[in-house]
């Protein structure tokens, strides 16, 4: 098995443009060359040129967090895939706090993911059952329909396809799953992978974990057979923590 492992920072609503700049500054200084791992900033939409100009010929990617579905048109403050192109790798497709926050529906997060697959970008497609869903024992039945909405009009997958499992309850909340809670979901979602196409694609596909990944919880994370990288939120805002938490899974991917 010789997946990548990815490791996400998701700055969400957070930084001001000179904070973007020094942490970006920051960043390539520490973690640019780190081998074994693929790094992918997403800082706030109007920091991505900043983010693109200081990283250009890093190992480190640029991506967005948010896409609209539609290519162009009449739809003020939103951007396209078609317009991300220019300026980022990656995308974030169904964060949760697209679904949960701003009522982004099943069929939404399929129509972006398909956009951002058109546009030739690469997203990292964000999955995870609420708290009360959990514990109704609907987790992998939640899981199994929020891939299967996305999946619903491809015919595949591009090798090294990236989805984030990151359970609600655990995001923003300190509260991280424990790694036995989180490689099993993980697993759920490889097997669900491989049903709706073939063993090849699901061993191919990067998982993430997300939800208050820190420095001292990515190790043992990292080290689960169906855990590739992590989708960090906060611990990305400080530079030393996000390198760490970097470091660590680059580490455990060479064991
Ligand atoms: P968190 O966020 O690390 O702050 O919990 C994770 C995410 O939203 O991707």
């Amino acid at each position: 098995m010789s997946r990548t492992p990815v490791v996400g920072g998701n700055w969400k609503l957070n930084t001001n443009r000179q904070q973007a700049r020094a942490l970006l500054t920051a960043l390539r200084a520490s973690l640019d060359g780190l081998g074994g791992v693929e790094l992918v900033v997403c800082p706030p939409a109007p920091w991505l040129g900043d983010a693109s100009d200081l990283l250009d010929g890093s190992s480190l990617s640029v991506g967005a967090q948010n896409v609209h579905a539609e290519p162009a048109g009449a739809f003020t403050g939103e951007q396209s895939a078609a317009i991300l192109a220019g300026t980022v790798s990656h995308v974030i497709v169904g964060h949760s706090e697209r679904r949960h926050v701003f009522g982004e529906s099943d069929e939404t997060v399929a129509a972006k993911l398909r956009s951002v697959l058109d546009a030739g970008l690469r997203p990292l497609l964000a999955v995870g059952e609420l708290q009360e869903e959990r514990e109704a024992g609907w987790t992998a039945a939640v899981l199994r329909r929020q891939l299967t909405s996305a999946f619903e009009a491809l015919d595949g997958l591009p090798e090294g396809f990236v989805v984030a499992y990151e359970p609600v309850w655990a995001i923003g909340t300190g509260l991280t799953a424990t790694p036995e809670i989180a490689q099993e979901a993980c697993a759920q979602v490889r097997s669900m992978i491989e049903e709706r196409f073939d063993a090849t694609t699901a061993e191919a596909t990067r998982i993430q974990y997300g939800g208050s990944v820190t420095p001292g919880s990515v190790v043992q994370l990292a080290a689960q057979p169906d855990i590739d990288g992590a989708l960090v939120g906060g611990a990305s805002l400080d530079a030393d923590s996000f390198t760490a938490i970097c470091s660590a899974v680059a580490e455990a991917a060479a064991r």
